[in-house]
């Protein structure tokens, strides 16, 4: 059976529980051929990935702003299920994993794919490299338990023929309320920017899933960069900075009515 795993990971906290999942995945099964995929990258996202060989899929995603990022999205929507089964899961920083499940679930549904479970797993918070400090030791060993558990969950579901149900039931949010909370990071953070000359290697711009780095003249489009930092987290030389996001982590905490205790005490789960 070839199973691909496919990934958007631009802090490696996706591409980590994916890995844990593979791992679990090949150990119980040596008729599986398991494929890693990272469309992370906007050059792979940009050209056109041949998904003939999948017979099945994992898609693994972290949430930004209640939902898969934009550009997963709009990828998704270019992609052909022709029946074929699927699972996905998550990674959120630990504040809310909002309409993320139904929502995937949907444009998988649409594009003729058939979901089969979803799961989600608590990580470190991208905004840790701002300043947080939220589930920074996050994923951990409770949490990989759970991604095992969740794989031979997988596996169980895709070697058995007979027809699954799985549904994820509605949200009532309105496409308003969803798009704002989405947008803000983009209004409230600041696209990260140099702190010093650097020797102009290239990795940011070659990492950047949206293309918005000119590594040359030091620039970063405003409106293309969706804040996921993986140019800060990758720079060879620490050379890309970010402001302090302290005091937007206070109001995320008061927008969501959490108490830090409650972040803490989060669990990594199957749907
Ligand atoms: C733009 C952006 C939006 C985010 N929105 C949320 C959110 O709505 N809820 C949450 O709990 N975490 C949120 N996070 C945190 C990420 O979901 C979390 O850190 C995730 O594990 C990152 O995955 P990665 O390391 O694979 O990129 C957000 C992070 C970014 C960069």
């Amino acid at each position: 059976m070839n199973i691909c795993l496919i990934f958007f990971s631009a802090t490696n906290n996706t591409k980590t529980i994916g890995e844990v999942i593979t791992r679990e995945i090949e150990k119980n099964s040596r008729s599986v051929n398991l494929l890693l995929i990272d469309i992370t990258p906007y050059s792979v996202r940009n050209q056109k990935v041949n998904l003939k060989q999948c017979e099945k899929f994992i898609f693994g995603f972290p949430v930004y702003g209640w939902r898969a990022p934009s550009v997963v999205r709009e990828w998704l929507k270019t992609l052909e299920g022709k029946g074929r089964e699927c699972a996905m899961f998550f990674t959120y920083g630990g504040i809310n994993s909002g309409v993320v499940h139904y929502d995937t679930y949907q444009i998988l549904e649409e594009n003729g794919f058939k979901v089969l479970s979803s799961a989600e797993f608590i990580a470190s918070h991208t905004y840790n490299l701002g300043g947080w400090n939220v589930l920074e030791n996050r994923p951990n060993d409770e949490d990989f338990k759970i991604a095992r558990q969740y794989a031979q969950s997988i596996l169980k579901k895709f070697q058995e023929s007979d027809l699954h149900s799985f549904q994820i039931k509605p949200h009532e949010y309105s496409d308003k309320t969803l798009k704002r909370i989405e947008n803000n990071p983009k209004r409230m953070v600041n696209p990260p920017r140099w702190a010093a000359e650097c020797d102009v290697c290239g990795l940011c711009d070659n990492l950047c899933p949206t293309n918005a780095i000119d590594a040359e003249n030091q620039i970063i489009n405003e409106e293309k960069c969706i804040r996921c930092f993986s140019c800060v987290l990758n720079c060879p030389e620490s050379v890309l900075e970010v402001d302090d996001l302290t005091r937007l982590y206070k109001m995320a905490l008061k927008v969501e009515h959490l108490l830090e205790k409650e972040i803490n005490n989060r669990k990594s789960k199957i749907l």
